[in-house]
């Protein structure tokens, strides 16, 4: 066993289920990637894609129909003791026994494993320390979620598996939860592998992302490295206090497309190659027709308009 080993690797994975009607059902078509120790790694894709099957092959819970799975070096089910030690995999909250107090859960949890982490430094992780002597269903739906997180982690495990972490949970819950996971990879060197439908959590929290969709992973890279194989992958957005000459505008070198904003009035997006090429002949064409500029933003384009381009449908349907 090397360092050099991935933290996770995954080769010509299949993964069928018998279909209702008969036949079967392909879960997962044929997907190979790797996640590197000490990375963030996101699978994002729509219901049903394949996301939770992969991770529950990886973890060893569910056996392949073709291909391998390897955590640290060892293969998930040949292997399957040795992984299950060096990893934790997050539960939905309603796996958990609701009679017990936070710290009598984690107590439990680390008595079957013969090294644990004692439940006031888990649960001081994640802030809940003054919850130690809580149940769970008197706990927020955010503090629940962060529980949870801490609740696989009692084996001190080297690789974390959250299953939409976030979902369900309102924006400032939702922050919270990425500052939790953002300082256990930071502070920990974990590495986490995490599923989400939110491109937002995908964008701001995952070093490298898998866009799946139904089966395959479609795309894989760093965010921006995602929307950088758009081929119009900026946006420069502006206001103006008058109508403006929108084919005009798409003369200007780089722009791709323009398109008039729905939300507010006389708001426009370009769509460009190079923003800094456009932005110059941009601020040039404004000054010569003497049209006011307001609040001129220049952003990479959305994971939303990378999963559009390359599956011809929304994330979200
Ligand atoms: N135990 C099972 N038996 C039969 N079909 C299953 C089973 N588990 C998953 N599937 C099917 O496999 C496909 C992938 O499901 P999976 O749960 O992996 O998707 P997902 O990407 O995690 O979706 P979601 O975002 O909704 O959680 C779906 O079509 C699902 O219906
Ligand atoms: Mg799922």
């Amino acid at each position: 066993m090397t360092q050099s080993e991935p933290a996770v690797e995954v080769r010509d994975l299949v993964k069928e289920f018998p279909a209702p009607g008969g036949g079967t059902i392909r879960a997962v078509d044929g997907v190979s990637f790797s996640v590197r120790r000490g990375e963030i790694f996101g699978f994002l894709g729509p219901n049903g894609a394949g996301k939770t099957t992969t991770l529950e092959v990886v973890e060893g819970l569910a056996s392949p129909t073709s291909g391998q799975t390897f955590v640290l070096g060892s293969d998930s089910h040949k292997d399957a003791a040795r992984v299950k030690s060096r990893i934790g995999v997050q539960l939905q909250a309603a796996a958990y026994f609701d009679h017990l107090r936070l710290d009598e859960i984690l107590e439990l949890f680390g008595s079957f494993y013969p090294r644990s982490v004692s439940p006031d430094v888990l649960l001081a992780k994640v802030g809940l320390s003054e919850k130690r002597r809580a149940r769970l269903k008197e706990l927020s739906g955010g503090q629940a979620q962060r529980f949870s997180i801490v609740a696989a982690m009692v084996n001190d495990p080297e690789v974390l598996f959250l299953d939409e972490p976030t979902t369900g949970l309102d924006p400032q819950a939702r922050r919270h939860l990425w500052d939790v996971i953002g300082s256990i990879n930071r502070e920990e060197g974990k590495t986490i592998v995490l599923t989400t439908h939110y491109m937002e959590e995908a964008e701001l929290l995952c070093d490298r992302v898998a866009i799946i969709d139904n089966g395959r992973i479609v795309a894989l890279d760093t965010p921006l490295g995602l929307v950088r194989q758009l081929p119009a992958a900026y946006r420069i957005a502006f206001a103006t206090g008058r109508a403006i000459d929108e084919e005009d505008l798409a003369r200007l070198p780089g722009v791709a497309e323009v398109a008039a904003l729905p939300n507010g009035e006389r708001r426009y997006e370009l769509r460009v190659r190079d923003p800094q090429a456009t932005l110059f002949a941009f601020t040039t064409w404004a000054r010569d027709r003497q049209v006011a500029l307001d609040d001129v933003r220049v952003s990479p384009a959305t994971l939303e308009e990378v999963f559009l381009s390359l599956t011809g449908h929304a994330l979200r349907e």
